[in-house]
């Protein structure tokens, strides 16, 4: 069964993957689950007229493997060749169309999930992108843009399953944006509609209470995967079996700031590494008292030196 990590812009980059990884390929002791990694979204007008501004997001080392690479955008032309200059300049295991984003500045470029308004038209793209790239297709989307939409999304992706390889579904419609119940049902049955070659990742609202509740895990046991987002921010541990010590956190925090910091600019880095040290020092004592300590450094050194002290 796949285990995803959903794409998140700004989250799952190159050094946030390559530590789920690695603690994957360390602690997993089940057979059955296999991880699948996701690149944070990547423009296709970003491609096509500012390839600098975007290049980060398509950085990956070979050890992340199987990763798909999301690409967004609305314009027929631009995705194709966004698509097919990824598809022949980088070894992706998989190329997918977003189609669920419900950001406003995504839906104002038509892209995401407005991609769900003309279901047809959105049908064509996703044939033709099928077609232009040699490697898989796949697509991540809603379980439709309302409550009265839901029969016609299922029907869309009951279409759309015979040029997909996988189909991701956030089990929320555009309207409920990121809050509300999923919609499990919803998933299964398309699961027993699709076409046999595609495989049904169900998404939403998947924590470590809900994986030890026996009754979800029966449902997802009937699709092929799970896909876990807000859960496993700054939680790399949420996809095996295993609970870290204190003195491993530290590591694994201080390994993932230093993987930021290869890629990027240091100071850049240890500021934005501000906004995570939340999640990564949730179960600490005095916790506060040190997040206030780490808002004021702007170097690997002295970031360091707070982690020892804790
Ligand atoms: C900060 C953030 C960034 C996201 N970026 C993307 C993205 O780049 N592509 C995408 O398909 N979904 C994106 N999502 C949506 C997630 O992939 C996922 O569908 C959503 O968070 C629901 O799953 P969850 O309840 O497990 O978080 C993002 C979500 C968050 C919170």
């Amino acid at each position: 069964m796949i285990w995803a990590l959903a794409p998140m812009d700004g989250i799952t980059d190159t050094a946030y993957r390559q530590i789920v990884k690695e603690i994957f390929d360390k602690y997993n002791t089940n057979k059955n689950r296999e991880l699948l990694l996701f690149t944070e979204f990547v423009s296709s007008d970003g491609f096509v007229h500012n390839f600098d501004g975007i290049k980060n997001h398509l950085i990956y080392e070979e050890k992340e493997k199987p990763l798909i690479c999301q690409i967004f955008g609305s314009n027929l032309q631009k995705l194709i060749y966004t698509a097919q200059e990824i598809d022949k300049n980088y070894d992706f295991d998989a190329i997918e169309l977003n189609i669920g984003c419900p950001a406003p500045k995504i839906m104002r470029l038509g892209a995401g999930s407005a991609l769900m308004i003309d279901k047809g038209n959105t049908l064509e793209i996703i044939k033709t992108l099928s077609k232009v790239v040699k490697r898989p297709f796949t697509i991540k989307t809603r379980a439709g843009v309302n409550e009265e939409d839901k029969e016609k999304q299922k029907k869309f992706i009951i279409k759309a399953s015979e040029y997909c390889s996988i189909i991701s579904i956030h089990a929320r419609t555009m309207k409920q944006e990121h809050s509300g119940e999923t919609d499990i049902d919803f998933v299964l049955d398309v699961k027993n509609k699709v076409s046999p070659n595609c495989k049904i990742i169900f998404n939403g609202w998947i924590t470590e209470e809900k994986l030890q509740d026996k009754d979800f895990m029966v449902k997802m046991n009937k699709l092929d995967g799970l896909m876990i987002g807000q859960g496993a921010i700054w939680n790399p541990w949420i996809f095996v079996d295993y609970k870290p010590s204190w003195e491993e956190k530290k590591e694994t925090i201080l390994k993932h700031l230093k993987l930021n910091i290869k890629y990027k600019w240091e100071r850049t880095w240890v500021i934005e590494f501000r906004k995570f040290i939340w999640t990564y020092t949730k179960w600490i004592d005095n916790a506060s008292k040190y997040r206030v300590e780490f808002m004021k450094v702007d170097n690997f050194r002295d970031f360091k030196n707070i982690i020892d002290k804790i």
